[in-house]
């Protein structure tokens, strides 16, 4: 019997691709797994109405881990009208496969390290390391919201808020909701999770960011959780930054950031921001994380104008299989797949489009396992 089982969820698009990439490097690696298909995309929504069936939900309960490629979404009407005729007008709603997944698993922990491979033409600047921890299952991801806005719900703001005095004359079918709700639980699990990974890996300081000054019930508890954990990591230094002057500050000096906190939106735009800053979505992997399993997938999407042209850039996903490695304790194996990534970066003789070269996503992977 292997030693790990591994949900495989190629999902749509490049994610099949970037997934064959990432299982070529694996079985040079000799890594020991059983290797468990689940259907996940755009073809179960449409064929069934459920684009993360209650199958796949089951097979995660039973795995060591998972990768995940990518999926496909549409809005929610476009994604209504492609629905196959049994099941159109069922009053079926879209919602991204990979929030709700995040959310059935309590992968509480969205970690996304982003660093700069010496050599990387598309770096921003040789040497950035910033490691992203993104809040993963609620904040503005709660799913909480309302279009059109229910009266029982408006009357209730009337009475209970001062500023929805503004809206409260609207009628419903003119204006939406969406809430954001924060925990306690929430917010300090992944602020430690943070200042834990920091201690752990010699990081010198967690930087929290939030828009406390407005928006301050939801980030000014998560900013005040934050201020009581650091004082349980007195070695580690703790700053913060307002969302919108990071996004500035990041650019300016990079080197300033070490490891990065967020709630879950924040944490959405800044992963984006840092990924490009150390080559684009090509490079960016993530796990999402929680207490009994563990996804790992590229950030980028399906991609679907370059679906079966083999030719996007497979070492996001490839460095989420790194991670999943580390995750599951095969550090070994998972350090010497990133000095395999980091040489054939390096040496520049492989690169893909994504890095002005001329390289398949195959060529990549088989450079990559060359290496190993
Ligand atoms: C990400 C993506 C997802 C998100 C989308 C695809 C729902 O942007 O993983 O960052 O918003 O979390
Ligand atoms: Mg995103």
């Amino acid at each position: 019997m292997a030693k790990y089982k591994i949900a495989w969820l190629p999902g749509d698009g490049v994610g099949v691709e970037v997934m064959d990439a990432s299982k070529l490097v694996l079985d040079k690696l000799n890594f020991d797994a059983e290797y468990i298909h689940g259907d996940i995309g755009w073809e179960y929504w449409c064929k069934e109405g459920d684009a993360f069936p209650d199958r796949t939900i089951e097979l995660l309960g039973k795995v060591d881990a998972a990768l995940f490629g990518a999926i496909t979404s549409k809005p929610v009407k476009a994604a209504a009208n492609e629905l196959i005729p049994e099941l159109q007008n069922k009053g079926l709603t879209y919602r991204s496969p990979i929030v709700r997944m995040r959310q059935t698993f309590d992968l509480y922990t969205c970690l996304r390290p982003c660093k700069a491979y010496q050599g990387n033409p598309l770096n921003y600047k040789e040497g950035i390391d910033i490691v992203i921890f993104r809040e993963n299952t609620e904040g503005m991801y709660s799913g909480v919201e309302f279009n059109p806005v229910p009266k029982e719900l408006s009357d209730l703001l009337t009475s209970l808020s001062k500023p929805f005095g503004a809206f409260k004359d609207i009628p419903g079918d003119e204006y939406a909701i969406s809430c954001k709700i924060n925990t306690r639980k929430g917010s300090e699990r992944i602020i430690r999770a943070a200042f834990e990974y920091a201690k752990n890996f010699g990081r010198k300081k967690v930087t929290v960011v939030h828009k406390a000054n407005v928006v301050r019930a939801t980030d000014g508890l998560f900013l005040e959780i934050a201020k009581e954990v650091a004082k349980d990591f007195p070695g580690i230094k703790m700053d913060d930054a307002n969302i919108d002057a990071m996004t500035m500050w990041i650019l300016k000096d990079p080197f300033n950031y070490d490891v990065v906190v967020a709630p879950n939106l924040f944490g959405d735009i800044i992963s984006d921001l840092s990924a490009q800053l150390v080559g684009g979505l090509g490079f960016a992997c993530s796990g999402n994380i929680g207490n009994k399993l563990a996804v790992f997938e590229p950030s980028h999407g399906s991609a679907p104008k370059y679906s079966g042209l083999d030719k996007v850039n497979p070492i996001a996903m490839i460095l989420s299989a790194k991670m999943m490695l580390d995750w599951l304790g095969e550090t070994e194996k998972g350090t010497l797949l990133e000095k395999a990534v980091a040489d054939v970066i390096n040496e520049g003789k492989v690169r893909t489009y994504d890095m002005k070269g001329i390289n398949t996503t195959t060529e990549m992977a088989k450079a990559i396992a060359d290496k190993i």
